[in-house]
């Protein structure tokens, strides 16, 4: 494939193979996969905010049927390959960049997580291997095993042919992503070429959403602001702890857009220079990089905002050299026509692109490929 070739690349793109579905059904408490009496698929619990309304129901009367069930239904759309390429296809996507959707392996046992990503590893790469060229994959690192199991990882999807980087939430080892404990397997991770895809799945303390949300305001809470909220606070922490200058070769690409780093960076600039603790500790003098510069110089943003004002910040901050288009599937179906069909989540992406960047404009292509090609080295195939 040659580089200069126009394609169209989704780079956040989920699947939650057999092995780990597998996983899910055999849990009692979220994340779980559950069915429910009167629902035709089983439905997928994963959200620290879905965790409510599953007690409620299991006190209940778990046999009932309800019209208001916890969770969303699993699909075909979660764990097929001939779904995901009939998707691609339907989508006009070229090549995917497919990871393990949320929660991961976060609550796996220590002594069970190095296996338990081995295999889903290799059940990634096999996906890949099934179609060469359409599919790459952010692997899955086991961060409750010991640390030299967790440092052979690192390794190990090293040497999977289409494996282009991670795929890692906001807790790291279970104090979040500015802990020193970490910084090894950052390091490991830029000495491989490995790009960090970060991404989010706690979301806020469920306080935050007040008495009214569970019942009356579905997943938007959460989602919308909780997602983009936690992805935030999590980069604003390893910018203040100095993991970006620690391990400059280190590189992200923030899941939707950054959260809302775009839009507050120059608030967290303006706290920095006002804080005087950090200004008494040498900390905000000259000489520091910028959380301008390093949204320039270490992170990536997908382009999964929905809306070219958000998209536009995106591009102001990082560049337009910087920003990946991507779909988030297989959530957010659409829920009034087939699923087989467009998503319209996906074209609100495409639009966003076309409108902030103009109609077949090579910055456009760029977003909807050429970046990703080039930063995740699509064009090669090992
Ligand atoms: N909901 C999730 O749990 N994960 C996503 O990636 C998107 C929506
Ligand atoms: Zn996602």
């Amino acid at each position: 494939m040659s580089s200069s070739t126009y394609r169209v690349v989704d780079i956040h793109t989920h699947m939650y193979p057999p092995a780990y579905t597998q996983l899910l059904e055999n849990r009692n408490s979220i994340p779980l996969i559950r069915k429910f009496a009167g629902a035709k698929e089983p439905r997928l619990i994963i959200l620290p905010a879905e965790a409510e309304s599953l007690e409620k129901i299991t006190s209940e009367d778990p046999d009932k049927t309800s019209s208001h069930l916890p969770g969303r239904p699993v699909t075909t759309h979660y764990s097929s390959l001939s779904q995901k390429i009939h998707f691609m296809d339907s989508h006009q996507i070229d090549i995917s960049v497919i990871s393990l959707a949320n929660p991961w392996l976060d609550f796996v046992a220590s002594e069970d997580a190095g296996e338990t990503a081995k295999s889903i590893n290799q059940e990634f790469s096999d996906m890949c291997a099934t179609v060469p060229g359409r599919l790459f994959f952010f692997a899955t690192l086991p961060l409750t095993a010991p640390p030299e199991t967790l440092l052979a990882a690192v390794g190990h999807v090293r040497s999977l042919k289409y494996c282009r980087g991670v795929i890692l939430g906001t807790s790291g080892l279970g104090k979040g992503l500015d802990d020193p404990a970490l910084v090894p397997v950052f390091h490991a991770l830029a000495a491989n070429k490995l790009t960090i895809f970060l991404h989010p799945h706690y979301g806020l303390p469920s306080e935050v959403w007040g008495p009214r949300a569970t019942e009356e305001y579905g997943h938007v809470l959460p989602l919308a602001l909780g997602f983009p909220m936690e992805t935030t606070i999590a980069v604003a922490r390893m910018y203040l702890a100095g993991v970006f200058d620690q391990v400059p070769e280190l590189r992200l690409i923030l899941a939707h857009s950054g959260g809302t780093l775009p839009f507050l960076a120059g608030r967290i600039e303006s706290c920095i220079v006002h804080d005087g603790h950090l200004v008494r500790e040498g900390k905000a003098g000259p000489g520091r990089r910028t959380i301008w510069q390093v949204l320039r110089e270490q992170i990536y943003l997908d382009a999964v905002v929905y809306s070219e004002v958000g998209l536009k910040a995106a591009i102001d901050a990082s560049g337009v050299d910087r920003l990946m288009f991507g779909t988030d599937h297989p959530f957010f179906p659409p829920l009034n026509s087939d699923e087989q069909g467009e998503w319209e989540s996906v074209t609100w992406n495409a639009e966003a692109v076309r409108k902030a960047l103009g109609d077949a404009t090579d910055r456009g292509r760029a977003v909807m490929g050429g970046n990703a090609v080039e930063v995740l080295r699509l064009h090669e195939d090992s």
